[in-house]
């Protein structure tokens, strides 16, 4: 459920009128609802009630500090994968013992970033990556929690790009080796072990892979304490998919996915983690555009938008689905057309969708791609020398530009002439 409701015939954030935004910023422009991210964040939090837990949400997904801020401030954690994730976080005013820090290739200057400004843990992804974390830990006196990432060789079912818990993926350690590592890691100086990370793909929409990992991570619990290791956290990853099809049949529930986490691993004693990115954002926000130009082709009409591929890539990238729906709401009954409806980048993968059926468009309507929170914002590109499009956040009947869109001259004048030409 979102607060991207039609009223009084046209589509509505919360109290405020897409139309009126549009009409103060100018499309397009990425508009954020801060009562669904409130509402997706607590529905999580709920899901894992009776166990000891953090929610950290994967601010890959929307890294806004207004939306970190928000997040922040009703106790989530925050699961970071560079510095400048980190950064963003601190600056938002998280702090450092709710920031885990995930990602495959940490260099020896987030790590030291991360353990001076406070860390909760690091998920470690391979031994190099431990033999460094060990040393620049030691080197800073300073004994860091840490839990390696296994990867359970489960099929999450999910788009090829973003799975990543099967054996050929680039993620995590075998878990036939976890005990070897563990060893590895309760021999080096600098490092605690504390637990066991998993994460095994994204918009995972079958729940079942989620239980099949979480088994393995039990029995691997078991095992290692028997080896004598300390494991009392366990971060379950995110992933959790959702319905970016009106259409779809109901999507799994946060609290489905909590009676897996309490049936797989709730008997172990763990403080829980999850990671949950696209499941607290994407519903969150729309992507509003403006109709440029309806055009004739030889069989078939183009929407030509003023957003375009570099502004929402998902579609481009992944073949991905979004609803594009009109902003002033359709009469009942109206017949639908059909569209190609395409953005004015210089490439024909510039096309969001193909044959869509909407209402008739004209050149000035305004149409709103949903669930667009989560991986739009933060993938956006300049190509084309486009301006990235401003991000707002709307409370109530109040709106507010989070992200400005930068002038010309301030795109312009990042690049540098050298002297000599
Ligand atoms: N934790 C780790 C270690 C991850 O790699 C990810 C996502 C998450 C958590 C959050 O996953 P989520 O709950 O959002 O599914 N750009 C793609 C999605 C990439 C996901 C990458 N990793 C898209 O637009 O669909």
């Amino acid at each position: 459920m979102d607060h991207f409701l039609y009223r009084d015939g046209e589509l509505y954030a919360e109290d405020v009128p897409l139309r009126e935004i549009a009409a103060s910023v100018g499309a397009p422009f990425y508009c954020y609802s801060s009562a669904t991210f409130t509402r997706h964040f607590k529905l999580l939090d709920e899901a894992l009630e009776g166990m000891d837990h953090l929610v950290c949400y994967a601010m890959k997904a929307n890294s806004n500090q207004a939306i970190l801020k928000l997040l922040g401030d009703l106790g989530a954690g925050m699961d970071v994968v560079s510095g400048g994730e980190y950064r963003r976080a601190k600056a938002a005013g998280v702090p450092g013992d709710r920031i885990v820090f995930s990602g495959v290739g940490k260099t020896e200057a987030e790590m030291r970033l991360a353990i001076e400004g406070g860390i909760r843990q690091f998920n470690i992804e391979s031994e190099p990556e431990m033999a460094v974390l060990s040393r620049v830990a030691a080197s800073l006196g300073a004994e860091v929690p840490v839990t390696v990432r296994v990867n359970p060789d489960v099929d999450a079912k999910t788009h090829e790009k973003i799975s990543t818990g099967r054996k050929g993926d680039k993620f995590g350690i075998p878990i036939s080796r976890a005990r070897e590592v563990y060893a590895l890691a309760a021999s080096l100086p600098g490092l605690k072990v504390i637990g066991i990370d998993v994460h095994i793909g994204s918009q995972m929409v079958d729940f079942e892979p989620y239980r099949l990992a979480y088994r393995k991570v039990a029995e691997l619990t078991e095992v290692l304490r028997g080896d004598g290791h300390e494991i009392s956290r366990l971060d379950l990853g995110g992933g959790m998919g959702i319905p970016y099809e009106r259409t779809n049949a109901d999507p799994p529930l946060p609290r489905d996915y909590g009676q897996i986490v309490r049936e797989e691993v709730g008997h172990l004693g763990c403080e829980i983690e999850i990671e949950p990115g696209r499941l607290i954002a994407g519903n969150s926000g729309v992507l509003v555009s403006e109709v440029i130009y309806v055009k004739s082709g030889e069989d078939r009409e183009f929407l030509i938008l003023n957003a375009a591929m570099n502004d929402l890539i998902r579609p481009a990238m992944y073949g991905a689905h979004h609803d594009i729906v009109p902003v002033k709401e359709p009469a009942v009954g109206e017949l639908p057309t059909k569209y190609d409806v395409v953005g004015p980048v210089c490439e024909s993968g510039d096309t969001f969708a193909k044959g869509r059926a909407m209402a008739r468009m004209q050149a000035g309507d305004l149409v709103a791609f949903r669930t667009a929170g989560a991986y739009g914002a933060v993938m956006a590109s300049e190509y084309n020398s486009r301006p990235m499009i401003p991000e707002v956040l709307v409370h109530g009947d109040q709106f507010a530009v989070i992200r400005a869109r930068p002038t010309f001259d301030e795109m312009i004048n990042r690049d540098t002439i050298p002297e000599w030409l």
